[in-house]
């Protein structure tokens, strides 16, 4: 894996995915502070601005420190941030990262996720890019929309991990899906 020294930016059809911004603070606290996004994240919703300038702080600083990668997804119609994809937890030695990813709820169902995802895969597994062999997601089994989502990429069910995360008091279970490197399909 070779970590970049300037953030990569990715383009599709209809996204670009650019390094967060400071000025970017609001259009985030709109999105995590929503329940309805945060319904299955491994966190409570934001409640305060100070969280998403905080967010903004963490991502510019985890990439600098070269630990991960956090998207900011803007559509060509409008400056502003509607979404966030990350890769992170990369292990270098074993070629592997873990994605997450959340869009904010007008723009669910328009498969826009999708798109940025297969840009962010496939940045993942290049070999002029990070080069890895393994992507993996830890979600909510219940989180329909995710696991589907991810089904669509050709990743995998690969286990159960049994109460995994503890948020705001409810103890949830992990789904693990992974994809190979040979299994993707540009
Ligand atoms: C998960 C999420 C990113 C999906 O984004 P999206 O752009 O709406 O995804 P797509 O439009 O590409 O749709 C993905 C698939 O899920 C399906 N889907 C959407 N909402 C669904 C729901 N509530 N229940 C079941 N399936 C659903 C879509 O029909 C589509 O399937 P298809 O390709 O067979 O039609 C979005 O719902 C979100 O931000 N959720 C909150 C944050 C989150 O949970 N992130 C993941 C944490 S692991």
């Amino acid at each position: 894996m070779r970590f970049p020294e300037t953030f990569p930016e990715l383009g599709t059809e209809r996204l670009r995915l650019q390094a967060l911004r400071a000025d970017d603070a609001e259009a985030l606290f709109a999105i995590f502070a929503d329940p309805e996004v945060m319904r299955y994240w491994s966190r409570p919703p934001m409640r305060e601005l100070a969280e998403a300038e905080a967010l903004v702080a963490d991502a510019t600083a985890a990439f600098a420190a070269g630990d991960s990668f956090r998207w900011g997804l803007r559509s060509d119609a409008e400056d502003r941030v509607i979404g966030t994809c990350s890769l992170f937890h990369l292990d270098a030695q074993n070629g592997r990262a873990e994605i997450g990813y959340a869009l904010r709820r007008p723009s669910w169902g328009q498969g826009l996720m999708q798109e940025a995802l297969r840009a962010v895969i496939g940045y993942a597994f290049d070999a002029r890019g990070l080069d890895l062999g393994r992507i993996e997601a830890d979600l909510d089994p219940h989180n329909q929309a995710s696991a589907r989502l991810l089904e669509r990429l050709g990743f995998a069910r690969e286990g159960l991990l049994r109460e995994r995360w503890t948020v705001a008091g409810v103890t949830t279970d992990s789904l693990i899906m992974g994809l190979l490197r040979r299994e993707w399909r540009p």
